[in-house]
């Protein structure tokens, strides 16, 4: 038997159990059935979602007229269960609706913003902060979040890394399947389960320039390799939803994208989920350019197999007459609506419509801030510590706490907090003041009163205060506003006169702490030389000020390492781990003002780098520092040539060299030093978070297969080459030594 055949045949078995699965699914059943009696209109209606946000639009005559199949943005219980009661009791088949909401990182509680969440390499408090969003969230009737968002992005101007996880496709996949295990748990028909959302399907991170909505270029083993393995992932683990995104593809908007919705999701990885549109995404392909009416956007986006209009009017006004003119089938539109019913029957709506109104909702339980807290800590990254200035010591007898960010309750929620509610953010001044008022003098005078602000007044004030105190901490960022959807920068630098006021503190000669939180990495190096410590905080959510208190003071010990890399400067962008070699990689580095004046050119010796920046980011994906220390002993391989079913094990002894209990995050990258394609110089393949005592040895071991070595090739097919292969196991994306190993066909 050839080795296509050998591949296709299970491939073949998988897909005919996959249609007997669900042809002998009892939910089928009742789907055909309900179909079978549903007029085209009330079909369209099934796929039209319209907002709540102030109940416009004539929302209930709509939902009698079974025109509405979900809402968003209605969090009132009593509202979700009147609209319902329309829904359920008012229409002729009784089709319930699904209520929606953008749960990205907590619904009260607020929890670190994802690419904070992402830093603690810990998927399992990321699945536990998905679970409390989800148990706060259903019990006002939220059955559908949008998230989460796993969009691949190496690009810090853009608003949207904040949502994001980072940079890299498998770090990606590992912690946006936890979130979708957290929100979905077991069971989709628990009353305190939420349908997750995948967005944005797909290549969105790709926004050229950072900005916003913008077109993207992705070459198609790009697309495979990058952007697409995390909604892979998520679709195996059970994602019930996806959304598609504002961007083009090569062109082709992702909401009318047939090739990647239909061919590759539904046909190839079988998704049998709903693919909401974003919001008015359909009509806007008119923008786009690639649709002259409104009908040719509807017709566009069912043909590519987006079964529900988000806030668009597009199906609910043009979906009709496609049909009726015999543009498109009403067989596609049962698609669509089977769908969409199917996402109501596994959430268990048909049988419990109404959410149960308790007369205390579950908000800000004991067990949800101690989570907030515990992530908040293990997000934060330390990325310097001259003369262990931190932990702050007991010696330290007054310290100064300054800066807009010290007591900034709802910026450091950071973006898309639709329901959380600043009045409940413990602020690192708060928390400093509780903890350790009665243990040391604590002055305090935030300087600048926000982010942006420049009035030098402030400045002022808060040099009066830094001169009293043995140490200062600053805390510095950006608003929760610079960061999310729509807020993208093209200076990532500190707002406003943060940086002019960190220079006025440096003169004092006192040790300075800096603290950023802000939604992005920003451009800090001036602040980083400027600063004997500093920890990258990212919007650390409800209990940030807690989670910083207790690392300043040693209560508890950094852990989180980057997820995305830090760039020196914004024309570094992009600026990411995973590249590929040039011909020329950067090394014999002359930077601009090492030039001689009036040299000559010569095209010998040139390598790959800027000549105001280096070849190096500020810090690379992976880094990140504890207040105790590492070593990794070599990498050890099982065997050092493995051939197409085999598994080789990677090991390697880790100590902790310091003096506190310490996590250390072990991290495991490959390289395919030569291959048709040239591949990145490293790519993450596992890691391991672990908890090490002082002088406590622990070995980790990770078992590497073919399919994880592999990538996607021109013709379309995924393989690993045979050859050498590289093994790292290290402390971040850079150090370490590699072992290699030998692939034979
Ligand atoms: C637009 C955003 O792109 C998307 O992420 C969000 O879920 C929807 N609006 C709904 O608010």
């Amino acid at each position: 038997m050839s080795k296509t055949t050998l591949f296709i045949l299970p491939v073949l078995f998988l897909v005919c159990l996959s249609c007997t699965k669900q042809m002998n699914d009892p939910i089928e059943t009742k789907i055909d059935a309900l179909i079978s009696k549903m007029t085209l209109k009330e079909k369209i209606g099934q796929m039209n979602q319209l907002t709540g946000m102030g109940l416009h639009l004539d929302m209930r005559n709509q939902i009698k007229a079974a025109n509405v199949g979900s809402i968003l943005n209605e969090t009132n219980p009593k509202i979700i269960n009147e609209l319902q009661k329309i829904a359920v009791t008012q229409t002729r088949l009784g089709i319930p609706l699904v209520f929606a909401r953008d749960v990205i990182h907590g619904f009260k509680t607020i929890f670190p913003i994802p690419l904070g969440q992402s830093c603690s390499w810990n998927p399992e408090i990321v699945e536990d902060a998905a679970r409390i969003a989800a148990v706060e969230a259903t019990s006002t009737g939220i059955r559908w979040t949008f998230a989460p968002m796993i969009d691949i992005t190496r690009d810090p101007r853009w608003g949207r890394i904040a949502e994001s996880c980072g940079e890299d496709p498998y770090l990606t996949s590992v912690m946006g399947v936890a979130m979708v295990k957290g929100f979905q748990s077991n069971k989709l028909s628990n009353a305190t389960s939420m349908a997750a959302c995948t967005k944005h399907f797909v290549g969105y991170g790709a926004t050229e320039a950072g900005k916003d909505y913008n077109a993207t270029i992705i070459p198609e083993t790009q697309m495979r390799d990058i952007f697409l393995p995390s909604f892979k992932a998520a679709v195996d683990a059970g994602v019930a939803t996806t959304m598609c995104a504002f961007n083009d593809v090569n062109g082709v908007p992702a909401s009318g994208n047939v090739y990647l919705n239909r061919t590759l999701l539904r046909t190839e990885w079988k998704f049998d989920g709903v693919m909401v549109s974003d919001w008015n995404s359909i009509a806007q392909m008119k923008v786009q350019g690639v649709c002259a009416s409104m009908e040719d956007a509807a017709k566009l986006a069912s043909d590519a197999a987006v079964d529900m209009d988000m806030m668009g009017m597009a199906y609910i006004d043009s979906l009709e007459t496609c049909v009726k003119s015999g543009r498109i089938s009403e067989k596609q539109i049962d698609e669509s609506v089977r769908n969409v019913l199917r996402l109501k029957f596994r959430l268990g709506l048909f049988d419990n419509p109404y959410v149960k109104i308790e007369p205390k909702l579950p908000f800000y339980s004991e067990t949800a801030i101690a989570k907030a807290k515990q992530i908040a800590i293990e997000s934060a990254v330390l990325l310097k510590n001259n003369n262990q200035i931190l932990p702050i010591s007991e010696k330290i007898k007054s310290v100064a706490v300054i800066g807009p960010m010290s007591d900034a309750p709802a910026d450091q929620l950071g973006t898309w907090v639709m329901d959380g509610e600043p009045a409940h953010s413990i602020t690192p001044l708060m928390a400093i003041r509780k903890e350790y008022g009665s243990k040391l003098k604590i002055f305090a005078e935030q300087g600048l009163t926000y982010s942006r602000d420049i009035n030098p007044a402030g400045i002022a004030k808060a040099m009066t205060i830094a001169r009293k105190a043995d140490v200062i901490l600053y805390f510095a960022g950006e608003e929760a506003i610079l960061s999310g959807e729509a807020h993208c920068r093209a200076d990532i630098s500190l707002p406003g006169a943060q940086s002019e006021l960190l220079n006025q503190l440096r003169k004092l000669g006192k040790p300075i702490v800096t603290i950023f939180m802000a939604g992005r990495p920003l451009t800090i190096e001036k602040e980083l030389d400027q600063s004997d410590a500093v920890i990258y905080a990212f919007h650390g959510g409800t209990m940030a000020g807690s989670a910083l208190a207790d690392l300043i003071f040693g209560k508890a010990v950094p852990s989180g390492k980057l997820t995305v890399t830090f760039p020196r400067m914004v024309g570094q962008i992009p600026v990411y781990y995973s590249h590929r070699n040039s011909g020329r990689p950067g090394h014999n580095i002359v930077l601009m003002n090492d030039i001689k004046i009036g040299a000559e050119q010569t095209s010998l010796g040139n390598t790959s780098y800027h000549l105001d920046a280096g070849d190096k980011p500020l810090f690379p994906f992976g880094f990140g520092m504890s207040y105790t220390t590492f070593s990794y002993s070599p990498v050890k391989l099982s065997k050092n040539k493995i051939s197409d079913n085999e598994i080789i094990t990677a090991e390697c002894t880790i100590t902790n060299t310091g003096k506190v209990t310490g996590m250390e995050v072990a991290q495991l990258y490959i390289c395919d030093p030569i291959a048709t394609l040239a591949q990145p110089v490293r790519e993450l393949k596992g890691f391991q978070k672990i908890v090490l005592n002082p002088g406590q040895s622990k070995t980790v071991k990770f078992n590497l297969n073919i399919k994880q070595l592999g990538f996607w090739h021109q013709d379309n097919t995924y393989k690993a080459e045979p050859g050498e292969f590289r093994v790292w196991i290290s402390a971040d994306s850079q150090t370490g030594g590699y072992k290699s190993f030998n692939f034979t066909d």
